[in-house]
């Protein structure tokens, strides 16, 4: 297993969201776009509860860990109640879990759940949503290894980006060390992706933008979200 995030990268990560890959075919698309150049694969759990939509369990997880043992899965739990779920997604092949702020009562509260994902040995990644203050956020980033930033509400993918949120982008980028890596999710396509780099995020999730094009397009816009200026 190669760990693509904890050193600082000389170029922007690309982490598709399976969430707009083919379900029937979800190995296989998981695959085809590593291939085609994405550095690990963004896993969403939905728990129709904290978001109004379900996606997928543990189960899901497992199996496309045993299709790609060296893929690295990064885990983004919009639940309710995530202590409950990082066991269950850690046994699964999780290499990340992040969990939400909105989730969380205190400081202290998101520090607990931090340790309780190191304690599996595991990753450890806190999102916020676009209408949440970046304050409330601030006072913990040095305890995870990845900071997520909603660039949508989320729940859904294919929705448009929210440009405000950039700012929150530049304002956490100073914080973060070599070994964290910061992280933009939704609406990121070709015509996004340059906005978040600039703001400072170097790990870019994309579901529709890569899963929903025809599959000997995805090399060509991997490279463009990176802002590669060669040309296929
Ligand atoms: C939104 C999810 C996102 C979503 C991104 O609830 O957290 O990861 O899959 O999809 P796109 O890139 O299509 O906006
Ligand atoms: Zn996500």
């Amino acid at each position: 297993m190669i760990d693509p995030i904890s050193t600082k990268p000389n170029r922007p990560l690309i982490a598709p969201s399976i969430l707009a890959a083919d379900f029937a075919n979800l190995a296989d698309d998981a695959r085809a776009s590593l291939q085609a150049g994405a550095d690990l694969l963004h896993v969403d759990i939905m728990d129709g509860h904290f978001v109004p939509n379900l996606s997928m369990g543990p189960g899901v997880c497992a199996s496309l860990h045993k299709a790609l043992p060296d893929a690295y899965l990064d885990v983004h739990l919009m639940v309710t109640d995530p202590k409950s779920y990082f066991k269950p997604f850690a046994d699964a092949g999780a290499n990340l879990l992040s969990f939400h702020i909105e989730v969380c009562e205190s400081e202290q509260h998101a520090r607990d759940l931090c340790g309780e994902i190191e304690d599996l040995g595991v990753h450890t990644g806190i999102v916020i949503n676009p209408p949440t203050d970046v304050e409330r956020l601030l006072p913990v980033v040095d305890a995870f290894d990845l900071v997520l930033v909603m660039s949508v509400n989320p729940g859904f993918g294919g929705q448009a980006f929210i440009p405000e949120v950039l700012d929150k982008g530049r304002r956490i980028a100073p914080m973060i060390r070599g070994d964290q890596r910061l992280e933009i999710d939704g609406g990121i396509g070709p015509d996004t992706a340059g906005l978040a780099t600039d703001a400072g995020f170097d790990l870019l999730v994309a579901g529709s933008a890569i899963y929903g094009k025809p599959r000997d397009q995805w090399a060509q816009i991997i490279r463009t979200l990176r802002g590669d200026q060669e040309q296929a």
